[in-house]
């Protein structure tokens, strides 16, 4: 009893800090020239860089994009963090990918984001997903168990009226998986699953080899590794993902963004 009194006030203190921490740094002291600052940037300070990431969330980004992350947000229907909006919406106008995967779909928040800009864009994009579809977590994830998580994210795509995703109920490292990550040249691929070293490491090996040259790939909850120091109301990310990240060859994938855990390489043109 004693410790849940305690687990519920620590968590009322973190969640006030967190709302101080984003107060200020949207109260304009200190306010940056841009909230939408080259991508190198990201690597010299990836603190600086996701705090004006964050700022960007709420002055540039388009309203049905600021809607869509009100709308995750929601009844908890999606983790990530506002920032993320903004790096999705710059990596899509940057790269302008035809098709993009994602591994670990959870309820759809990436999925319909990424379909929603192709939308916002007018541009055409294959979007895929790989997922159990089921509250299977891993060492660090624990999922509520009471949802039909395959519905879930169909409902979700039909409330912003957008085309069914292509999606497959396996673990990513299954053979049926493996074979739809080979089938084709990927321009964008997502990697956030299962988040234990051995199997990130896996995902990450089929998913180099599939992603086409000068593609991207985006790993999740990655930056523990680097000087990034995540404000109150945001993680650095696990441990598995983040070895891995350190140990990826710069000379087959350049690290080309970081906003806050996540972690952009792109394939070396061969
Ligand atoms: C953190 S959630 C993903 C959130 C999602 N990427 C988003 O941003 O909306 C991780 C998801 O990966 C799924 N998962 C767990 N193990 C997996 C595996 N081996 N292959 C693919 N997905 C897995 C979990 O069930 C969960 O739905």
């Amino acid at each position: 009893m004693i410790q849940k009194i305690y687990r519920y006030l620590q968590g009322k203190r973190r969640h006030r800090q967190s709302e101080l921490a984003k107060a200020a740094l949207l109260s304009g002291a200190g306010n940056p020239d841009t909230t939408t600052p080259p991508f190198a940037e990201s690597l010299e300070d990836p603190t600086s860089f996701y705090e004006r990431t964050f700022i960007g969330f709420h002055r540039s980004l388009p309203d049905g994009l600021r809607n869509h992350r009100e709308y995750f947000k929601q009844e908890k229907r999606g983790f990530g963090e506002d920032a993320f909006h903004v790096m999705w919406w710059r990596l899509f106008n940057e790269f302008k990918p035809t098709s993009f995967l994602e591994i670990g779909v959870y309820r759809g928040q990436v999925l319909s984001l990424v379909s929603l800009i192709a939308k916002h864009e007018g541009a055409l994009c294959r979007v895929v997903g790989i997922s159990p579809f089921s509250c299977v977590g891993d060492t660090v994830s624990k999922y509520r168990t009471d949802l039909d998580y395959r519905s879930d994210t169909l409902s979700n795509f039909a409330h912003f009226s957008l085309t069914e995703p292509e999606l497959l109920k396996a673990y990513s490292t299954d053979p049926e998986a493996v074979k739809v990550i080979k089938s084709t040249e990927w321009d964008m691929i997502y990697i956030d699953g299962n988040h234990d070293y051995e199997i990130v490491l896996k995902d990450w090996e089929v998913c180099a080899a599939s992603v086409k040259p000068g593609g991207i790939i985006i790993l999740d909850d990655s930056g523990l590794s680097t000087s990034y120091q995540p404000p109150p109301f945001a993680t650095g990310g696990h441990p598995g993902p983040s070895r891995l990240a350190s140990e990826i060859d710069s000379y087959l994938f350049r690290e080309i963004l970081q906003v806050g855990h996540n972690r952009v390489f792109q394939k070396s043109a061969q």
